[in-house]
């Protein structure tokens, strides 16, 4: 029976922020090791490595995914953000960032690049997402610093800023 090479090394093009990249990866490699060690996207944190932390989370085509329960090769033609594409500078934070640093969202920031990555997509998704919505989608994520009242404080304030954006004279 033919035996999978694990070994063997094959060209990934996809979109990574917003820029087209084209990256080799073996067969069995990690998103979560292709973004830290070949392409050297730090932002994105690896915690438990087994999906339940939610630290490693980016998004795929616009949806939260575990980096570390991705292969590489799963996102071929796909589009991949990372905590990176957040602000459009690195000197300026987004607002989702910014409302985390006002409310003392993060203390070590080790689970913050997931967490701000999952809230993103809900908050684009479901722009009137209220607390329970947050709590509920953020169940997926582990802090062990905050106790999570002011990340949930943060994202609150965070879709509020953005509402008030969308519609400006509401
Ligand atoms: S490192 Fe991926 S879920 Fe923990
Ligand atoms: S801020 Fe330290 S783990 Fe969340």
């Amino acid at each position: 029976m033919p035996r999978l090479n694990a070994a063997r090394k094959h060209t990934i093009d996809f979109t990574l922020n917003g820029k087209a990249v084209s990256a080799e990866a073996e067969n069995r490699m990690l998103l979560s090791d292709l973004l830290r060690h070949e392409i050297g996207l730090t932002g994105t944190h690896v915690g438990c490595e087994h999906g339940v932390c939610g630290a490693c989370t980016v998004q795929i085509d616009g949806k939260p995914a575990r980096a570390c329960l991705t292969l590489a090769q799963q996102v071929r033609g796909s589009d991949v953000r990372t905590v990176e594409a957040l602000a459009p500078d690195p000197a300026v934070l987004s607002p989702l960032q910014a409302a985390f640093r006002r409310h003392h969202g993060l203390q070590c920031g080790f689970c913050t690049p997931g967490i701000l990555m999952s809230l993103d997509a809900l908050l684009r998704e479901q722009p009137d997402a209220g607390r329970e919505d947050i709590r509920e989608h953020l169940s997926g994520h582990l802090c062990r610093c905050t106790g999570y009242a002011t990340i949930v404080e943060a994202a609150l304030a965070a879709a509020e800023e953005q509402r008030k954006e969308e519609t400006p004279n509401a």
